[in-house]
Parts: C-alpha cells; sequence; structure tokens
C-alpha cells in the first residue's frame, strides 16, 4: 500500500461514483480522500469506496495523502477546481471537458507546466484499448485507406432543467457532453480535419440539444457525427476503407469488439472480429487510471495517450462548432 497512488475524489456525482468502481479494479491505487459540498455526501461516498472524507472541495485538495485530484465537478467548474488542485500541489485528472472553451484550458495547461505538475483531460475511450488498436490497423495501412467514418452518440435526457445536463449555467450541451467522443474518435484515426461544418437543435435557453457536425479531410476522407440528448441515437461507429469496413456495436466509445468485414465488387467477404490486445479494466476508466498512474510513476507532466494537444485541439474544434450553430454559455469561461 505504501507505494499505491492516492486518489482524492472531487465531488460525489455519478461519474466520481463509476470511476471508483473501475479504481478498485487498478492494483496500484486506492481513494485516499473524497470532497464534496456537504460533508454527509463525502461520508457516505467514503463508506462506499475508501478514503478519508471532507466536507469542503479546498480540504480535499489540501490533504497530504492525495497524490492526485479526479476532479468529478460540472464542466462550468472544472476550472476552478483544477486551478485550486494544481496550486496545492497535486496532480490532477480532471473531467471531460476540461473547461467550456480551448483559451480557458490552454491557460491551465500552462498553469500546470510552469508548477511542474501533471495535468489529463479524463477522455478515457482514447485510452481504451480497442480504440488504440484500431487506430495501429488504420495507420498500418493494411485495412486500406479510410473514405468515410459515421460515429453518433445520444440518449433522451429526463432531468429537471435545473440538471447539469439542461442548465446552460452549468455548460449544458450535447456537443460538449456526448459530441466530444464522435469527434474525438475522428481526430484519434484521421487527424484534425480541415473542413468543419455543423447544424444544432437549441433549447430555449440557448443550448444544443442535437447536433450533426460534417468534416473533411484533404486525403479524401469525410465524417458525419451526430449526438443527442432527445433521441434513443444508435451508439454505433463505421469507419470505411476502398476495402472494407469496420463496425463498431453500441456503445462505441467502450466497444467490446469490432468486425472488419472485406468487400469487392464481387460483395463481402468474411468478416474479421477484432478484440484488443490487453484487458480493458471495468468500463474503461480502469485503463485510463492506469494511464495516469503509469505517467505519474515516469514523473511525466503529460500523458502521451490523452496529450494536451488532443484535448486543445478538439475544444478549438468545438469553440468553432458552437460558434457556427450560435450556442454562448451565460457564465464568463
Ligand atoms: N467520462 C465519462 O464517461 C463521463 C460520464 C458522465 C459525465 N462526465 C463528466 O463528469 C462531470 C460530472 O458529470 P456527472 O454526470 O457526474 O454529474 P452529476 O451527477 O451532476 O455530479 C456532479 C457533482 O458535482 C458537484 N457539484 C458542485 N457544484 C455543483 C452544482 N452547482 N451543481 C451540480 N453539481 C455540483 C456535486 O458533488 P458534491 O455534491 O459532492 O459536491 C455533484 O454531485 C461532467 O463534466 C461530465 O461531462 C464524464
Amino acid at each position: 500500500m505504501d507505494d499505491s497512488i492516492g486518489w482524492g475524489i472531487l465531488a460525489t456525482g455519478k461519474i466520481a461514483h463509476s470511476f471508483c468502481r473501475d479504481l478498485a479494479l487498478v492494483p496500484d491505487g486506492h481513494v485516499a480522500a473524497v470532497g464534496s459540498r456537504r460533508l454527509a455526501s463525502a461520508e457516505a461516498f467514503a463508506a462506499e469506496f475508501g478514503g478519508r472524507p471532507h466536507g469542503s472541495y479546498e480540504e480535499l485538495v489540501a490533504d497530504p495523502d492525495v497524490d492526485v485530484v479526479y476532479v468529478a465537478t460540472p464542466h462550468v467548474l472544472h476550472a476552478g477546481n483544477v486551478r485550486a488542485a494544481l496550486a496545492a500541489g497535486k496532480a490532477v485528472l480532471c473531467e471531460k471537458p476540461m473547461t467550456l472553451d480551448a483559451a480557458t484550458t490552454g491557460a491551465l495547461f500552462d498553469e500546470a507546466r510552469e508548477r511542474g505538475l501533471f495535468l489529463m483531460e479524463a477522455m478515457w475511450s482514447t485510452c481504451h484499448p480497442l480504440w488504440r488498436k484500431l487506430k495501429g490497423l488504420l495507420d498500418s495501412g493494411r485495412y486500406g485507406r479510410v473514405g468515410q467514418l459515421v460515429a453518433d452518440l445520444g440518449f433522451t435526457v429526463h432531468t429537471a432543467p435545473t440538471d447539469r445536463l439542461l442548465d446552460p449555467a452549468l455548460g449544458a450541451s450535447a456537443l460538449l457532453d456526448m459530441g466530444i467522443y464522435p469527434l474525438t474518435f475522428a481526430h484519434l484515426l484521421l487527424g484534425p480535419p480541415s473542413r468543419t461544418a455543423a447544424v444544432a437543435q437549441l433549447s430555449e435557453g440557448g443550448i444544443d440539444l442535437a447536433i450533426a457536425i460534417s468534416l473533411a479531410w484533404d486525403s479524401g476522407a469525410t465524417a458525419a457525427l451526430t449526438a443527442s440528448m432527445t433521441a434513443w441515437t444508435p451508439r454505433t461507429a463505421t469507419i470505411a476503407t476502398d476495402t472494407g469496413r469496420f463496425d463498431l456495436a453500441a456503445d462505441f466509445h467502450h466497444p467490446l469488439q469490432a468486425v472488419f468485414t472485406p468487400y469487392t465488387s464481387a460483395g463481402a467477404g468474411r468478416p474479421e472480429t477484432i478484440t484488443p490486445d490487453e484487458p480493458v479494466l471495468g468500463v474503461g476508466y480502469g485503463n485510463e487510471i492506469a494511464e495516469v498512474h503509469r505517467c505519474l510513476r515516469a514523473g511525466l507532466t503529460e500523458s502521451p495517450q490523452v496529450p494536451p494537444a488532443q484535448t486543445l485541439a478538439l475544444l478549438r474544434q468545438m469553440d468553432a462548432i458552437r460558434e457556427q450553430v450560435g450556442v454562448r454559455f451565460p457564465v464568463g469561461r
């Protein structure tokens, strides 16, 4: 246990619970402390996952047993929470999106760099062994040249208007919550696109409830990406090349397998099932946690699997998309 990495869990909402269920499966880390706006909530969380309960985020980041803080508040609060953790000298893993825009996020990475501290966005799917394997397979050229990528993530949201998923003041947005997954998938596999166009359905409060994004690359590839909070969408992905097609069943952002079907003008060939080379730890948050542990033990301040350049490129893209569809948050950054 001496060498085990101590996590400080900042907030006790839904994702904090899922994250800690997977943390329990990673051998070299543990919950050292948990902080909540309410002590009773921190105590209930600590009873389930262990760690020292704190009734404020300030006490959590100051806890000497915490090596790395996991920020799991609504997006709009991430910047302040990350700054507080960095000021306390802690490494940080911050939920996605890191903040509402690229400028604010860039300033956080600058601050972490100046302090010599680790900072990574919790874009866990990028650490998923199957996403990484697909990238390697496509880069090898063995499966042909990508011509088209299609990816979707959506579900219906039935929460109070004050919930973070619907409240503009908390950074609500189908793009920032769900669209970030198809965008990240396309970015990981094909790099930054040269052209982007988007349309969206906005709520009365002015947030995007559903969005459709088109991307084009100089290579000749195109992508059609969708995200929704108003419909039970397929949550699948396909990557079509000039020699066949990869199909990822739901949920494509943490898949169990992909199937490649070769095609010729004579028709479909025999499908090949592609599975990860490494174990998926829990739902997949475990692989992200293992990546943080690896970086901290190696003394890195940036993750090679979720580098700041990726986080910033995606936020710049989402800034431009929000501008196109007319979504402006009623809060600063
Ligand atoms: N990686 C993933 O798969 C994934 C999945 C879902 C969400 N997320 C991200 O994780 C973050 C949190 O999402 P969530 O679904 O866990 O949200 P949630 O269930 O609403 O929990 C958010 C927590 O933040 C704290 N909080 C502080 N100020 C708040 C405020 N004004 N309103 C609401 N909560 C406040 C609360 O914890 P205390 O009461 O303990 O202080 C609350 O329980 C978001 O940025 C989201 O994008 C990631």
